[in-house]
């Protein structure tokens, strides 16, 4: 299959809802990470997301809309939902509703819940507006690879599974978006994002994360968000995130660099200095920065074969949860406190 990228015109936007309309699947831009689309009432359209992406059958996919109305028929809609989506919506939070009859199990992985997103992107949302269907998209990477902030790493991972990506340039934020569960009596983070708990608990009263979010699941344990469950977010690469007070990190990871060919480092702008002349990558200078950047670095640093990235960890406060969520588990838990 060949697999256009065509920038967002009203030409390509009209393209893409045909494909939509006959039950194929396009790659579209998000605010977060770019994902691949399909119809979400079309049971063979949504079959043919998991063979591109050679996605596990029990990961569940995240609904689109571009009105809150469009979530009714969905889900039965909350008032809690309501005050979230007045405050989050159009934007990087995710809503796990009790789903309704008419959204295909294919879609919700067999769980009672479904979950809903109002993105954005401007080019997204004209997307959604064309089609005027609900969406399924998960992110558009390989399963178990970095999401795809950009759509040239769309086409890297998916070139000729896809027939289209449509271009909306480089993603704001960078990381997906967060999942919250609101299906039960407390709000509950089930994956950080930008949308942070202390910003929901504003809305809400309360917002718990899921401790799940930041350790490996044991044996057996039933995960929350299925996707929790996989080796997620991983580069080709070896990655070691290392936890302590900045001149130790750097000690700690100089000692390793030294002795270990193809290594490279990614750290915080404020101690580059910290590295001398080895080969550092800038995370920026805050959380935000290195959430827009992480996916795109790792991504980098396959691309020139590094074989081991010495990362330095970021506080685990607001934004900082998610990009460390995302680091962890790309680093498969090896967090080395010095
Ligand atoms: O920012 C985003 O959320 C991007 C863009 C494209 O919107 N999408 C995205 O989708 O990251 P995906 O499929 O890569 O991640 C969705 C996560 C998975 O971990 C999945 O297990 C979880 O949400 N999820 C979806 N439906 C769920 C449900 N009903 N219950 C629990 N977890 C759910
Ligand atoms: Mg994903």
């Amino acid at each position: 299959m060949n697999t256009q990228i065509l920038e967002i015109t009203p030409a390509s936007l009209t393209r893409a809802a045909d494909l939509i309309v006959n039950g194929q699947v396009v790659a579209i831009p998000t605010e977060t990470v770019y994902g691949l689309a399909a119809n979400a009432l079309n049971i063979e359209a949504v079959k043919k997301i998991f063979e591109a992406k050679q996605r596990p059958a029990d990961n569940p996919l995240i609904v689109h809309i571009y009105q809150k109305e469009q979530a009714y028929p969905l889900c039965h809609w909350t008032q809690t939902a309501d005050l979230l989506a007045e405050a989050f919506w159009p934007g990087p939070l995710t809503l796990l509703l009790n789903k309704k009859e008419l959204v295909p199990s294919i879609v919700t992985a067999g769980l009672h819940t479904v979950a809903i997103r109002l993105p954005e992107h401007q080019g997204a949302l004209a997307f959604l507006k064309t089609c005027d269907l609900p969406i399924a998209a998960p992110s558009a990477n390989r399963s178990g690879y970095p999401s795809p902030t950009s759509a040239q790493h769309v086409y890297d991972d998916l070139c000729g599974r896809i027939p289209l990506i449509l271009d909306g340039g480089d993603c704001r934020v960078g990381l997906e978006s967060t999942v919250l569960d609101i299906s039960g009596k407390n709000p509950v983070i089930l994956r950080p994002g930008f949308v942070t708990a202390e910003q929901i608990a504003m809305v809400t009263g309360s917002c718990e994360v899921a401790d799940s979010v930041m350790r490996p699941l044991s044996t057996g344990e039933q995960a929350l968000s299925p996707g929790m469950r996989y080796r997620h977010y991983a580069p080709q690469g070896q990655l070691t995130l290392f936890d302590g007070d900045p001149l130790h990190v750097a000690q700690a990871i100089i000692s390793l660099y030294d002795h270990q060919p193809d290594s490279s480092v990614l750290a915080m702008e404020q101690h580059l200095p910290l590295y001398g002349d080895r080969l550092v990558y800038s995370l920026g200078e805050d959380a935000a920065s290195a959430a827009h950047r992480l996916f795109y670095l790792l991504r980098s640093l396959d691309k020139q074969g590094i074989r081991h990235i010495y990362c330095e960890s970021l506080p685990q406060t607001g934004l900082g949860l998610a990009v460390m969520n995302r680091l962890a588990r790309a680093a498969e838990f090896d967090i080395k406190n010095v």
